[in-house]
């Protein structure tokens, strides 16, 4: 079975191939950053525009680069939310333009399940498991007892992590998107400042960090010198902290040890090297995908479109963007 997936929900226009026998057959994408740089964000219009623009050529490239046929493919996987809804709203079109004209079917994906499957891609993880999903629009905890089967377990009240990343960044002057940038800075810097972690012993599992980006806004008043190394360790010294804490209290609440971090923040390496550190001293099993496909890329939406495949799962031809089911709600509707 070959499918080929279309990411198009925020910045990134991802085109992969994939088989359920022999896995990736290649994957192509385009990020947009530099365009948004400028902006400190992602702006909407000009993402869509982009992937309209982007979209035939990568997939020319695609075919060109596998010497694969669309032909050969058996169905179309694609995000069909959340995300920007002008930027979905491109890739489903597109997605149901190829479906219609080769007769092959569709077949829905959410993006969050992708980015939960990112890691199926690399190892197989048994269920259950905590998922801790943190990107530049979502920062959520869930346990996921089967493919479908996600139960929301906690999410942020406010900012994003990701997002928080991105307006500290933006702050700094340091452009978008600001998670690797801060991510290499930290590296050269020390956590000086003691800046606030929001919610860290709060009763339930949801966070908040748009309290966090002002601390840092007040810090950045108030100290007229400071390195910006120290200032992005602070800040980074914070939120890995809470999530770590966060992601602990889930797993001794579900009494499940196994816990799977997904997403552009996942990438990051203090997150990485505390994660790692601290499953070792409490015993828990820890999954993270390799960089390239935390972020957002097409792969992870083929993986999770060859198993609703396998369930039966296909959508209709008149089937329309949706800018935000939650994920529970997806799992259950679709399977
Ligand atoms: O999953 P993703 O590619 O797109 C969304 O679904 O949102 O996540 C993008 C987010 C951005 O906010 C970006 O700043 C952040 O992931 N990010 C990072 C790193 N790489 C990307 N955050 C921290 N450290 C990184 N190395
Ligand atoms: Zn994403």
């Amino acid at each position: 079975m070959i499918t080929l997936a279309v990411e198009t929900s925020c910045d990134e226009t991802a085109l992969a191939l994939y088989s359920s026998k022999e896995g990736a057959i290649g994957d192509v994408l385009l990020s947009q950053a530099k365009l948004h740089s400028p902006f400190g964000g992602v702006v909407p219009e000009l993402s869509a525009r982009e992937h309209t623009r982007n979209l035939l050529p990568l997939l020319d490239r695609l075919l060109k680069e596998t010497g694969f046929d669309l032909k050969e493919v058996d169905f179309l996987s694609f995000t069909l939310t959340p995300g920007l809804i002008l930027s979905l709203v491109v890739g489903v079109s597109f997605a149901k333009s190829i479906a219609y004209s080769f007769e092959k079917p569709l077949v829905p994906v959410h993006h969050l399940e992708g980015h939960i499957y990112s890691v199926f891609l690399d190892r197989e993880v048994e269920y259950p498991f905590v998922a801790l999903i943190v990107s530049g629009g979502h920062t959520d905890l869930f346990l996921v007892e089967g493919f479908g089967r996600y139960r929301f377990l906690g999410g942020t009240l406010d900012d994003a992590v990701g997002e928080s990343y991105d307006k500290v960044a933006k702050m700094l002057g340091l452009g978008y998107p600001g998670g690797p940038v801060i991510d290499r800075l930290a590296r050269e810097g020390k956590p000086l400042y003691r800046l606030p972690r929001p919610l860290i012993d709060s009763e339930d599992l949801n966070f908040s960090f748009s309290g966090l980006k002002t601390a840092v806004m007040n810090l950045l008043r108030k100290e007229r010198e400071y390195r910006v190394e120290d200032v992005t360790a602070s800040f980074q010294e914070a939120v890995v902290e809470v999530l770590l804490k966060k992601s602990v209290s889930a797993m001794e609440r579900t009494g499940v040890r196994r816990l799977v971090i997904v997403g552009g923040v996942s990438a990051n390496s203090r997150l990485r090297e505390v994660f790692s550190e601290r499953a070792r001293e409490l015993g828990f099993e820890l999954h993270i995908p390799p960089v390239r496909l935390s972020t957002d890329n097409a792969l992870m939406i083929a993986y999770a479109g060859i198993e609703r495949f396998k369930r039966g799962i296909t959508a209709p031809l008149d089937i329309n963007a949706e800018p935000n089911i939650p994920l529970e709600e997806f799992g259950k509707l679709w399977s």
